[in-house]
């Protein structure tokens, strides 16, 4: 079908990303489809997530799109309902979040960006999948890095901290580790490169240029296989250094 690294993931085992019809989900989609992965590609834009399987299908992988608000619980619930049609879900990528531009109220925001995480697992550990594993993606923004908007910086800590929660709490029923991506080339950062307040910021990053949404999903995949086994509970940034430069 394709050279892919395969990871060691059985094939055809059972993978829901949120946030699959754009930038790093998308990516990390079609990256898990060839490492022989099913994928229940989800995403509140419909379209885009049917989108994202057509192209998987077409490049001979497997997936399903799922239309869901990871912030709404009955959209949670009906969206593992139809993944698990597909069979067991074995793996989760907690990716789905918004732009830390848009304005929202603090505690709302917390509520759409972590609280819908914490909702997703729960839903995914009932009941625990054998060898189930969860990548969240935070952000070095919040854990190393101020931004603007309080509530992003709030709620990117949140979710490192959760998943440290769960990877000493939770270890009896799921691995669990969160990327953090720095500054990554997505729609919802386009532009930036080319600004001068994007070329200014990236001057302080050692690799000086952004990450590609692609960079980002290969760490994502390599922490939620099989062959980080003995990996749990970790903050890997994926940007370039620029925080060990901070
Ligand atoms: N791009 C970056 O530089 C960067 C840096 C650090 C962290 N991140 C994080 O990576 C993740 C993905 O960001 P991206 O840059 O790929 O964004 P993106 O805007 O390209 O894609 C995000 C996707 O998530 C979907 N989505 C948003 N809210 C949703 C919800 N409530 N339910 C279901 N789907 C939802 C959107 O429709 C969109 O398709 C986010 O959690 C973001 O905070 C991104």
């Amino acid at each position: 079908m394709n050279a892919s690294p395969q990871f060691g993931f059985t094939p055809g085992d059972i993978l829901v990303v949120t946030g699959a019809a754009s930038g790093i989900g998308r990516a990390t989609a079609h990256q898990a489809a060839g490492a022989g992965l099913t994928v229940a590609a989800w995403d509140l834009d419909g379209d885009g997530a049917a989108t994202t399987v057509a192209e998987i299908t077409e490049a001979g992988g497997t997936a399903l799109a799922v239309t869901a608000d990871v912030s709404v619980a009955e959209q949670v619930d009906e969206g593992f309902a139809r993944s698990r049609e597909l069979g067991t879900v074995r793996y989760l990528v907690n990716n789905a979040g918004p732009s830390s531009a848009v304005e929202l109220d603090f505690d709302e925001a917390l509520r759409i960006s972590v609280g819908s995480m914490r909702r997703m697992v729960e839903t995914f550990l009932s009941p625990a999948p054998t060898g189930a594993a969860v990548v969240n993606i935070a952000s070095v923004a919040g854990n190393v890095i101020g931004t603007a908007s309080d509530w992003y910086c709030a709620s990117k800590s949140a979710v490192a901290g959760y998943t440290r929660h769960l990877a000493a709490y939770r270890s009896h029923e799921v691995r669990a580790n969160s990327v953090a991506p720095g500054m990554t080339d997505t729609p919802r950062l386009a532009g930036f490169a080319s600004s001068e307040v994007g070329q200014r910021a990236l001057e302080r990053v050692p690799l000086h240029r952004m990450g590609t949404p692609e960079e980002i999903g290969w760490a994502v995949l390599f922490l939620l296989s099989p062959l980080a086994s003995y990996v749990n509970g970790v903050f890997l940034p994926v940007d370039g250094g620029w925080t060990v430069t901070q």
